[in-house]
């Protein structure tokens, strides 16, 4: 069973987005364990204070080392960085982490280690948190969330889909975006003709192989147009360069005399 413990200031986040769908059903079917944690009960502040001014000025506040630390020694039953990391793959949300993707959820799916989430508001967590304790820093995308709890769902959700037996197809699950650097093609369903806009003619034509065929030339000119990044890595292999030049050729070549005819 896949252990996973969240570190947040803001439990409450996580109440209805866990009980919803995949995660939901992972839980039930006990393929995963789930546990919020709140830092203010690892704090030795008669506060329960989190978080303290940076040294070296500036402005807002900077979450202090201490609640992750405890936390973790808690949640593993160690009493040092070292022996914790040993344990859990601690790791830190923040928009300076590695940028997260398909491949790393999968690794994260398949981990016999305990998952440790620490999640902080973006101002700052105290860096000794990420040297010292946390055994990866990742980032969900470039841009700036309030706190790490919307990263962690994010996540969460994206590593839970991959056990086996949380997604009924399976196979269905394998056969996703990304798993080949390739966008998804797109589905229809009834009706036919909606307010006018029409299903395309091919997809009702019962012919698999002009399916198949059509679907492979959607997934390779919307990953050409809209994400150059995947594209690249996708024709790396020569196979696919072959493939891709194949549907390119038609698809540039229509929208030359597209322009042509404007
Ligand atoms: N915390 C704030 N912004 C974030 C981001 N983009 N990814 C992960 N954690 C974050």
């Amino acid at each position: 069973m896949l252990e996973i413990h969240i570190a947040t200031i803001f439990p409450e986040f996580f109440n209805s987005s866990l009980r919803v769908g995949n995660i939901k059903r992972s839980l039930e079917k006990n393929l995963v364990h789930i546990e919020i944690h709140n830092l203010r009960d690892f704090t030795s502040d008669p506060h329960k204070k989190v978080d303290d001014k940076p040294y070296g000025g500036g402005s807002g506040m900077v979450m202090t080392p201490e609640p992750f630390f405890k936390l973790c020694f808690h949640i593993t039953g160690t009493e040092t960085p070292e022996d914790a990391r040993n344990l859990a793959e601690i790791i830190l949300l923040t928009p300076r982490g590695k940028l997260f993707d398909q491949a790393t959820a999968e690794e994260l799916s398949k981990t016999k280690k305990k998952l440790i989430f620490l999640c902080g508001r973006y101002e700052g967590i105290d860096e000794r948190v990420a040297e010292y304790l946390s055994t990866r820093q990742i980032s969900i995308g470039d841009y700036v969330l309030s706190g790490g709890e919307p990263a962690a769902l994010v996540i969460i959700d994206a590593i839970v889909r991959l056990i086996p037996g949380v997604v009924g197809d399976y196979e269905s699950v394998e056969k996703e975006s990304f798993s080949e650097n390739l966008l998804e093609y797109p589905q229809y369903t009834r009706p036919e003709n909606f307010m006018g806009y029409k299903v395309p003619k091919i997809l009702l034509s019962g012919n698999h192989r002009l399916i198949d065929a059509y679907r492979l030339e959607r997934r390779i000119i919307d990953t050409y147009n809209r994400r150059p990044d995947l594209f690249e890595k996708f024709i790396q292999k020569k196979e696919n360069l072959d493939i891709a030049r194949r549907f390119l050729r038609n698809f540039l070549l229509d929208s030359e005399k597209n322009d042509q005819t404007r």
